[in-house]
């Protein structure tokens, strides 16, 4: 059996294991359900910047079938996460331990792959400073694990958008901390948050005093996109743009959306432009 053939047993079996546990909660089901499909959302985004990176042009199959397998799995322990959450109220990281499950797996026991999940949850940084990463010789390995974890890294986080503003209306009590509340004060944006977006940065913080904070952290998620492929693919599926109505939604004031407008654009343009194509 293939590599990706296992994985994708390894991922049902998982879905399908923890789907058949009954908890009074109907959140457990729906959580365990959005994740299959997500699984499925980033292996598909995966594919087309695999496709169209150069980074992975010309590459073996063997290496293209380990970066399949790590986008496809990079979510493998959600399932277990929530399980331990509703039945023990127990918090884990799931990343780590998907790279601990599928490092005691003799058919994924492959550092492209576990190394790669490790930490798709985390800031970069926790991936550079991590003990087995810098173990690892300076060279091509090295590398080939910095570009899979930047797919994993992009690919989750088109897949995230895509299904938070295309399927708001269901996705906004999973993604919001006051989902039934829409009025203006659910708009406000603490001023760090803002600084951050502005100075086009990454917030590490959890941002739950508001929607509109919530909303503007996933989108500073732009900031930690590595590909122009990535970035040609979001626009392809309109994402921009879905966001911007979402901050509407939310009652973002208009000025405030027009700066939001103009960081991301001058973002774009200067991130990009060299490629000799305007992204924005
Ligand atoms: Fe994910």
């Amino acid at each position: 059996m293939s590599l990706y053939e296992s994985a994708k047993n390894l991922l049902k079996a998982e879905y399908e294991m923890h789907r058949a546990l009954k908890f009074p909660n109907p959140q457990y089901a729906a959580y365990i359900e959005e994740k299959w499909r997500h699984s499925w959302q980033v292996a598909g985004a995966g594919n087309l910047i695999l496709k169209n990176e150069p980074y992975f042009q010309g590459r073996d199959s063997a290496f293209l079938e380990k970066a399949k397998t790590a986008v496809l799995l990079h979510d493998i322990y959600r399932f277990r996460e929530a399980r331990l959450k509703f039945e023990e109220n127990k918090q884990i990281d799931h990343g780590l331990c998907a790279a601990a499950l599928l490092k005691d797996m003799p058919e994924f026991n492959d550092v492209l792959i576990w190394l790669s999940v490790k930490h798709h949850g985390h800031m970069i940084e926790e991936l550079y400073a991590d003990a087995e990463y810098q173990a690892l010789p300076e060279g091509q390995l090295k590398e080939d694990v910095r570009h899979i974890a930047f797919l994993v890294r992009d690919a989750d986080k088109i897949a995230n958008w895509q299904i938070l503003t295309n399927e708001f209306d269901n996705m906004r009590l999973v993604w919001l901390p006051f989902p039934d509340d829409f009025s203006e004060k659910q708009a406000s944006i603490p001023s760090v948050l803002w600084a951050d977006f502005c100075h086009c940065k990454v917030s590490d913080g959890k941002f739950k005093e508001s929607n509109a904070a919530s909303l503007l952290a996933t989108f500073c998620w732009l900031f930690d996109i590595n590909y122009y492929s990535s970035i040609v693919f979001c626009k392809r599926l309109n994402l921009f743009e879905k966001f911007y109505n979402i901050f509407r939604l939310v009652h973002i004031h208009p000025e405030k959306l027009e700066q939001i407008k103009q960081v991301t654009r001058e973002y774009l343009f200067a991130s990009w432009a060299q490629r000799g194509e305007t992204a924005c």
